[in-house]
């Protein structure tokens, strides 16, 4: 069969026009992004080998030979602490003949010997061994053939990230505004630590399609998550909602939502209110103050959210103590029509056991693997994924047209965050990722 082209799709719908992967001006989506397996390794290359990608946290390698294994899209990779304390990132692929040079999830070492014949590497990557050495006879040049290195590694707030592109932007201006969402996630209080391993699992989906649905998608909570409306369970409305948007220049995005004159803080406990605020700016404190819900997405695959009940003791906290969650998940493209969930619980280290607990079963009732609202999600991202093979569906233009030439309003505090007190819901922030990602994907 042949490969499908990048850029042909034929005028289906008002508005499309030839070429168009995606239309932002006009909100509409070419449904073949989901499904053509041309686009998909056209993502591969263009975007999952040149933008940063999210690999681990510091609390999962704290101390030297510590490692970890992960993916950077198909890429199987080593991040590994070693003996100087430095954090690298490797692809895991033996320079012989392209075996993984460690078939574990995590552990700690101070060598990586591949199973197939032998070679050995350092923890730092180095080819230190070979069996039969004396037999390439000067041929093998073992300082060229250490285990290959991602260029760019750093972190920000525990969260390390890697970049296989030498000539790209630092993490620090990648980001960009979305350090300051993640300050309130990430380093509101003097560090935060993953509970556990990743869960992890397959689901038959696009990639694109969850992260898309973190950055910004607010209406199907009624419809797709509407048992808790349905069941009562909802609560009563603890004054006026608070609502704002992030969208910035490299498709991160992110909502940020909760009650003005209320006193929330993500329902976070108490005792870690002086830690943040010491931490915060004064902004992002009185902006914290009115949230109980930050989701969002940065480009291409790493979603969070951390959702608070304003039930108190309705998830297990202590009496009269309301609780939250915070996740941070991946997903990994496995195929046009496949994916990998990573899933992370994390919760701020100087928290107690009591709380750290309480938040971890909210999570797991919530989102962890089995939790209610991640199965509401993924059956809807499934069954887009089957209905879109067929070739009549995936010659409808899909929309994304909600809030499409609505008001935007003054920015504040930094230009990237806009109060959505006026203009309701809307589907901008969809519309920015999949314009990013038709930049991304068509660049040479
Ligand atoms: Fe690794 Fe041969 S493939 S030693
Ligand atoms: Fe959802």
């Amino acid at each position: 069969m042949r490969a499908a082209k990048i850029h042909p799709i034929k005028q289906n719908g008002r508005g499309a026009r030839e070429g168009n992967l995606v239309n932002a001006r006009e909100g509409l989506v070419n449904p073949r992004i989901f499904v053509d397996p041309e686009i998909y390794r056209q993502e591969q290359e263009r975007i999952f080998t040149r933008t940063w990608l999210y690999v681990a946290h510091e609390s999962e390698i704290p101390q030297s030979g510590d490692f970890v294994t992960r993916t950077m899209g198909e890429d199987g990779v080593i991040v590994a602490r070693g003996t100087d304390g430095k954090v690298r990132v490797f692809l895991n692929a033996c320079r012989h003949r392209g075996m993984p040079v460690c078939r574990e999830d995590m552990g700690k070492t101070s060598s990586f010997m591949c199973g197939y014949h032998g070679w050995r590497f350092s923890i730092s990557g180095e080819l230190i061994g070979v069996p039969f050495f004396e037999g390439y006879q000067g041929k093998l040049d073992k300082e060229s053939l250490g285990l290959h290195q991602a260029p760019c590694v750093d972190s920000y707030h525990g969260l390390i990230f890697a970049n296989w592109d030498p000539d790209g932007e630092t993490l620090s201006d990648y980001l960009g505004e979305m350090r300051w969402t993640l300050d309130l996630l990430f380093g509101r209080t003097e560090a935060l630590e993953v509970v556990g391993p990743p869960m992890r699992w397959t689901v038959d989906t696009n990639w694109k399609l969850p992260a898309a649905n973190f950055g910004g998608d607010g209406t199907h909570l009624f419809t797709t998550h509407g048992f808790r409306w349905d069941l009562g369970l909802e609560g009563k409305q603890p004054g006026r909602r608070a609502g704002y948007r992030m969208i910035t220049p490299n498709g991160h995005t992110a909502s940020l939502s909760g009650f003005l004159d209320g006193d929330l803080c993500l329902a976070l406990p108490k005792e870690l209110r002086p830690e943040m605020e010491s931490r915060l700016t004064r902004e992002q404190l009185e902006m914290m103050k009115s949230l109980l819900i930050i989701v969002g997405n940065v480009f291409p695959n790493m979603s969070f959210l951390n959702s608070g009940q304003h039930t108190p003791g309705e998830w297990g906290g202590a009496e009269g103590e309301a609780v939250s969650f915070l996740t941070l998940r991946q997903w990994q493209p496995r195929g046009p029509d496949r994916m990998e969930v990573w899933s992370w619980c994390f919760v701020d280290k100087n928290a107690s056991a009591q709380w750290k607990e309480a938040s971890r079963q909210c999570y797991l009732r919530i989102f962890g693997m089995a939790g209610v609202f991640e199965q509401d999600d993924m059956e809807n991202w499934v069954e887009i994924s089957r209905a879109l093979r067929g070739p009549v569906a995936s010659r409808l233009w899909l929309q994304y047209k909600l809030g499409l030439g609505s008001v935007s309003h003054e920015p504040r505090p930094v230009p990237a965050l806009r109060s959505l007190e006026h203009s309701g819901f809307s589907e901008e922030s969809e519309r920015a990722f999949y314009s990013h990602w038709e930049k991304l994907i068509t660049q040479a």
